[in-house]
């Protein structure tokens, strides 16, 4: 196996070195190119550019493999809990029970969100979509916690991580309840992690909380199945926003930003909207899957493709089973559930999909069992981010403790050449 290219240009022959990863991944070395050659890549959407090198989440789009620090996502999902894979894809290690109990005794410790950071909420109108608020009160937490900002230390890190644990979940519930005109709770450091998020959610003020084991484990599931997905779109965003050495909250804020958008996060919203309209046009797919293959409709199908899976996404097939599991269940027979399948059915059957590789994603599914819980559709790319925020905070510490430089893409000019100032007046 060749551990070196050659480029040649101008005559000259230039050898770049062969990076090769633990899963026999190959990327070339370029941080010569420059130097050497005088020569920079253009990559855009850096569909073939490698940002760094990582041990935290392993992705085989060919294959439709996933693993979080060498564990396969079927396993995690089977037989781990949230805060677990957490403490996993932080730490790098699955924890003991000495380990997971002081990892959620120290969380339960920051539960407390300023009471000030009401006054900030209620700034917003109702009908502020979820995201831009919980982008915004992840910001204002730099705030009330400054010393989250100088991380330094691995002290300081773990500190900063078990707050921002502690306190997006509350944000999260905040954000929900103020949109149902719900008084603004703290948690139960009595229940776990994730039931103490579905009580701060859910908690009706006049009747006592009774948890749900099928609600919890379905939820649970969610979460780790969104937990991590190596150099995506946010986690790029969170990666190059600390890179500045700008605080963990501020980098998270930005992430949660980038997570927003319909064509990354904000998919599983996208795709529940869709299947509603198709539910509203009488079930009519196959006018939905031609606006999708027509280059001249900017619709796209939404919950299918992925940058990297050209394969079924894993993480689609197991949201795809619980899904059914979880109506069934609860005894909830949803027509969206119906539509869902068939529109799979006839974009797998479909050359303009199969040719393109486009398979369903995480969040072709994933809104349907939100949904199920009683979860409001603007509400589900929250729940993404609420899951992926072990991941970017695993992602913000492996980049920081690198000491990775700090991220600043180059750009080939296609502006003005040279020109001197023309005076207005004569313009
Ligand atoms: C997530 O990166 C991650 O890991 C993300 C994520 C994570 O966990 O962090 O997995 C989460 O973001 C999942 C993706 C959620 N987005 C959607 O479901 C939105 C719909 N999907 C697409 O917009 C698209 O598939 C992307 C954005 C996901 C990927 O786009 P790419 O890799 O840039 O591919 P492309 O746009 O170049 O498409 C290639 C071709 C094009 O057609 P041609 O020009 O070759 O004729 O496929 C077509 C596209 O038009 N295409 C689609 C399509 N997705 C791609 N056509 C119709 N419907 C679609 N959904």
């Amino acid at each position: 196996m060749s551990d070196k290219v050659t480029l040649e240009f101008n005559g000259n022959k230039y050898d770049f070195p062969i990076v090769e990863g633990t899963e026999k991944e190959q990327a070339i070395d370029i941080k010569t190119l420059r130097s050497a050659t005088g020569l920079t890549t253009i990559d855009p959407g850096y569909k073939n550019t490698g940002s760094c090198e990582s041990a935290i989440t392993f992705l085989d789009g060919e294959k439709g493999i996933l693993r979080y620090r060498g564990y396969s996502i079927e396993e995690l999902a089977e037989k781990a809990d949230f805060l677990e894979v957490a403490y996993l894809l932080i730490f790098g290690e699955l924890p003991n029970t000495d380990q997971l109990a002081k990892f959620h005794a120290d969380i339960k410790k920051e539960s407390h969100v300023d009471e000030e950071m009401k006054k900030i909420l209620d700034g917003f109108p109702k009908s502020a979509h979820p995201m831009g608020v919980l982008s915004s009160l992840t910001s204002a937490l730099i705030a009330f916690n400054p010393s989250s900002v100088n991380v330094t230390s691995e002290n300081d890190m773990y500190h900063a991580i078990v707050r921002i644990l502690a306190k997006f979940p509350v944000l999260v519930a905040w954000t929900l309840r103020k949109k149902k005109g719900l008084p603004l709770d703290y948690g139960d450091d009595s229940l776990g992690y994730v039931e103490n998020i579905h009580k701060m959610m859910f908690k009706r003020p006049s009747e006592d909380y009774k948890s749900n084991k099928i609600v919890i484990d379905a939820l649970d599931k969610l979460l780790i199945l969104h937990a991590d997905h190596e150099q995506n779109c946010s986690t790029s965003t969170v990666r190059i926003v600390g890179s500045s050495h700008a605080g963990l909250f501020a980098s998270l804020s930005a992430g949660i930003s980038a997570l927003w958008g319909p064509l990354h996060g904000g998919a599983n919203q996208a795709v529940l909207e869709m299947l509603e309209a198709i539910e509203a046009d009488g079930g009519d797919t196959k006018k939905y899957m031609a606006k999708a293959k027509d280059k001249n409709d900017p619709f796209r199908l939404m919950g299918f493709g992925h940058r990297v899976y050209k394969n079924f996404d894993p993480r689609a097939k197991i949201i795809k089973v619980a899904a059914d599991e979880v109506l069934n269940d609860l005894g909830i027979d949803d027509p969206i559930l119906d539509i869902a399948k068939g529109l799979e059915k006839e974009a797998l059957e479909d050359p303009y999909f199969v040719d393109r590789k486009l398979y369903p994603n995480v969040d072709f599914y994933s809104g349907i069992i939100y949904r199920a819980l009683g979860i409001p559709t603007e509400m589900f790319t929250v729940m993404f981010a609420l899951g992926r925020l072990p991941g970017w905070i695993a992602q913000w510490r492996e980049m920081r403790l690198n000491n990775e430089p700090i991220g600043r893409p180059r750009q080939v000019y296609v502006g003005e050449n040279h020109r001197s100032f023309v005076e207005v007046n004569k313009r």
